[in-house]
């Protein structure tokens, strides 16, 4: 039976038999910067502190238990506190070298090789639109906070699922994934889509104690969300999205 594409990537990508030849670190190439340049004349969000927030306590064990994906929101708004709570436990930068970050979730080789991009919708203190967590910052960048029917746009990029028209804010992690084949030429591809279910599941987890509910999401059009986001897909590209929102009582 001749092998499928899925396979094939398998097999070219295990380290049994993998092409030894170098990767661009092994060749001394610089290493790609740790965050995907931004616009300083768009306008910025800054932050509440991470270590300011106060997050309702709830144990690991009811967390887990209590994790659901969650589909139908409140109309009651998020608050900028709980995104940023979010914002933190996915992507929050704790220390930094001149090569790495390391963060509140695990990454192959320290090489984060995502960007957050944030469809808000109904998140108190934030104008509805796109922008950008900016992690090595801990502030927001606007992307996009200019387009017609933003949500209806953004279920057309979500392959039609009707219910992310009403959540409060629509998660887009954006892949840049040289960060990663710099280091591990095309085995890094394994890595990216490890490190996103990482990054998600701390979304989930995260959501718990704050009252929110989560559902990820890789039914997707790649190009629509690319075109929808304003990126280049031969450079960066969605490798998973999540939508959130206050749970309904
Ligand atoms: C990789 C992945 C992709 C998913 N994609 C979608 C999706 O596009 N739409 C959706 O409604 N749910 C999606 N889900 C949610 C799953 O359907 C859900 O996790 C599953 O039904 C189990 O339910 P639970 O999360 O409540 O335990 C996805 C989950 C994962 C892990």
């Amino acid at each position: 039976m001749e092998e499928t594409i899925g396979e094939r990537f398998m097999r070219e990508t295990s380290y049994d038999t993998q092409d030894r030849s170098p990767s661009d670190q092994q060749k001394g190439l610089p290493q790609p910067p740790l965050e995907a340049p931004w616009d300083p004349s768009q306008p910025v969000l800054r932050l509440p502190d991470p270590a300011s927030l106060s997050v309702p306590p709830m144990g690991l064990r009811e967390a887990i238990e209590a994790r659901r994906s969650v589909r139908s929101y409140s109309s009651e708004p998020m608050s900028l506190a709980e995104l940023t709570w979010l914002l933190w436990v996915t992507q929050g930068v704790q220390a930094r070298t001149a090569e790495r970050t390391y963060r509140t979730v695990p990454s192959g080789g320290a090489r984060h090789p995502f960007e957050t991009y944030l469809i808000v919708r109904n998140v108190t203190g934030v104008q509805p639109g796109i922008w950008r967590y900016l992690a090595l910052e801990h502030q927001l960048v606007a992307v996009n906070l200019a387009i017609p029917d933003l949500m209806k746009e953004t279920v057309r990029a979500c392959a039609g699922q009707a219910f992310v028209e009403q959540c409060a804010v629509l998660f887009a992690w954006v892949c840049v994934p040289y960060r990663v084949t710099w280091r591990y030429a095309d085995r890094g591809y394994r890595d990216m889509h490890i490190d996103a279910g990482h990054v998600c599941q701390n979304l989930y987890l995260g959501a718990q104690p704050i009252g929110c509910g989560v559902c990820a999401m890789l039914a997707f059009g790649d190009q629509a969300f690319c075109d929808l986001l304003g990126l280049n897909r031969k450079e960066q590209w969605v490798i998973y999205t999540a939508a959130v929102g206050k749970k309904e009582l």
